[in-house]
């Protein structure tokens, strides 16, 4: 039975988050630059998505540029985001063929103009597909997102229009910028780190957790399978005994 047949279509994460890690390192081991890592990054990234899609998960999001990223050499920086820019263009047949609706989180302001412009072309164009919604995370970290949701939240109860006894943890996480999606139930994190970097903090509360040493460009649709597979093998609890689970 191959991968994709092992899996239990009735028991599907609706929502998988990816911290894509070790572009670098993949790249250091050919002798090469860091950049050539994050090249051959975006094969892994089609791949992903594809796989994703075949096995019918609702929402994939990708790790694509933290906000501390902003600190790595110029070079590396300005690589990335004509990456970013090149793969979009070329990547939204991509997205139509496989009915992927694009979306992006982030502090998407501190883009440089022409990546945001070109986002905001693929995520329109793209909106009416319904198959997946592929999020990226680009110039996102959660300490960021919880501290703006909280700033929101604080202008309408200066304005009288909220009153604090409101706020609940699922009003919260609707001021957040995945408010509308279901919380990734399960986060995979390749290249062998234990970490969760500033990622959906909040979001990943419950979430399965699930660290593979395959450094990210060499991730194919059948790792997905395979964390896909282990996290159905895993008993969520959600704090209850597992005795509470079975019954
Ligand atoms: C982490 O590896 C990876 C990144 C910071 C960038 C991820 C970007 C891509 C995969 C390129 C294309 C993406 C999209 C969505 C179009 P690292 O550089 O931290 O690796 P290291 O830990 O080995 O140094």
């Amino acid at each position: 039975m191959s991968l994709l047949e092992q899996i239990d279509k009735d028991r599907l994460p609706q929502h998988i988050a990816v911290i894509m890690d070790g572009n670098g390192r993949w790249a250091k081991e050919q002798g090469k630059l860091r950049v050539f890592g994050h090249q051959n990054g975006v094969r892994a990234v089609r791949d992903t998505v594809e796989g994703a899609v075949e096995a019918g998960i609702s929402f994939l999001t990708l790790y694509a540029f933290s906000t501390e990223n902003w600190n790595r050499p110029k070079f590396e920086v300005t690589a990335l985001m004509e990456l970013l820019v090149s793969t979009i263009n070329k990547e939204t047949k991509t997205l139509m063929d496989n009915e992927v609706r694009l979306n992006a989180i982030g502090n998407l302001s501190a883009l440089p103009a022409k990546c945001y412009q070109q986002l905001q072309e693929a995520i329109k164009k793209t909106s009416g597909n319904r198959k997946c919604t592929l999020t990226l995370a680009l110039s996102y970290s959660s300490r960021w997102e919880i501290v703006e949701a909280a700033r929101k939240l604080g202008e309408q109860i200066k304005l009288g229009i909220l009153d604090p006894k409101d706020i609940s943890e699922e009003m919260f996480s609707t001021q957040l910028t995945t408010g509308g999606m279901p919380d990734p139930e399960l986060m995979i994190r390749t290249s062998g780190e234990h970490r969760i970097s500033n990622y959906l903090l909040y979001q990943l509360a419950y979430s399965e957790l699930y660290f593979t040493q395959k450094l990210w460009p060499d991730f194919r649709r059948e790792d997905l399978f395979e964390a896909i597979i282990d996290y159905q093998k895993r008993e969520r609890r959600f704090g209850m005994t597992s005795e509470q689970v079975k019954n």
